[in-house]
């Protein structure tokens, strides 16, 4: 790629970007270098809980250096980040290496995927710190090159990643299709008590796509419900919405469950809390469920049904916290504090 004529100077940048969940998924690649999925998804973004990264290139370092939660990452993690680098490196025309910090205000062991925010601000961060000026479909494409679904964290509200067909992915990326005022949901984190999920998301879906009798059904799925869900979304339908969103779920889950070996990541506790957002959304709260790759269950609803619905997932077995949160705004620069992001 040519330098951008459009860069500003090299320096420290730092980058808060949200989480996102999937209220359809992203299950399947159809290219696993680059993270270009087989189907589009649609996401919200969630407000407050996510990561902050600081980015700053400095010329005494012989290779990129990161630490997360005040540890060194871990070589695979690093692969992942300097894929993101080399490639901004290779648009801002400097070869400087990066000292990386970063804070998640999610912890991966409160049952939700860092990931998508993490590859979020870090694409945002060290764009900015290499002096490129990118629009969010850039950055959208940048942060899905770490990991997919951090393509859906650089816009707030609700989101769409578009599938996109080339093979370069210049045409997968993410964008707001409705703000979150559009419709103000709330987002309940019921997180399952236990370890962490055994079997990562990238190595799920590579599994479900070659051992999976019902992945090729899957996708036609994904295809039909995007359309469907924006529709919904569009016209504030809820029953609608809570039919795909949990549908979406359950069938991505079957399809884990079809694999060779068969994928399980649900704990008894995940049933009680499908049961219970059943029988609320039965006796008149719009509530619904969606799973993502372990244990945990996130529930959509109405502000006004977010406290009893809470009140009643709190009671629950194995249910450690209920974490609450609404829809938010995307990934966004914010001022550097003080102190070198040396690892
Ligand atoms: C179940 O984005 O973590 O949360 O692209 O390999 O990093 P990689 O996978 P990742 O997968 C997310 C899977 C999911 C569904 C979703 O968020 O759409």
């Amino acid at each position: 790629m040519k330098p951008s004529p459009n860069l500003g100077p090299i320096g420290r940048a730092a980058a808060f970007a949200p989480s996102n969940i999937a209220l359809t998924k992203y299950w399947g690649k159809r290219n696993s270098r680059i993270n270009l999925p087989l189907s589009s998804s649609i996401s919200v973004t969630l407000s407050e809980l996510g990561s902050f990264t600081i980015v700053e290139p400095q010329a005494d370092l012989r290779q990129d250096v990161m630490l997360v939660d005040d540890k060194p990452l871990d070589d695979a993690g690093l692969v992942k980040v300097r894929r993101v680098l080399d490639e901004i490196r290779a648009m801002s025309g400097s070869s400087l290496y990066a000292g990386l910090r970063s804070v998640n205000t999610v912890a991966a062991a409160q049952g939700m995927a860092s990931s998508a925010s993490a590859f979020a601000a870090l694409a945002t961060a060290a764009s900015a710190a290499y002096g490129l000026r990118l629009d969010s479909a850039a950055l959208s494409r940048l942060a899905r090159t770490g990991s997919g679904s951090a393509s859906r964290s650089i816009d707030g509200g609700y989101v769409l990643w578009q599938r996109g067909e080339k093979d370069d992915g210049s045409d997968s990326f993410a964008t707001q299709r409705f703000a979150a005022d559009h419709w103000p949901m709330r987002i309940l984190i019921a997180h399952a008590s236990g370890g962490r999920k055994s079997v990562s998301s990238t190595l799920g879906m590579a599994q479900s796509k070659t051992d999976s009798l019902l992945f090729r059904s899957w996708i036609e799925r994904c295809d039909h419900d995007v359309v469907a869900l924006e529709n919904a979304i569009e016209n504030k339908d809820f029953s609608t919405f809570a039919d795909l969103v949990e549908g979406n779920a359950l069938a991505m889950h079957g399809t884990m469950l079809a694999g060779q070996p068969a994928l399980l990541y649900w704990r008894p506790v995940t049933l009680a809390v499908i049961a219970a957002v059943r029988e609320l959304r039965k006796d008149g709260a719009e509530c619904c469920f969606t799973i993502d790759a372990g244990a945990s269950v996130v529930i959509l609803c109405s502000p006004q049904d977010a406290r009893p619905v809470s009140e009643v997932l709190s009671e629950i077995d194995g249910i450690e916290q209920v974490i609450q949160t609404r829809i938010g705004p995307g990934a966004r620069l914010v001022e550097a504090p003080g102190g070198l992001p040396h690892a």
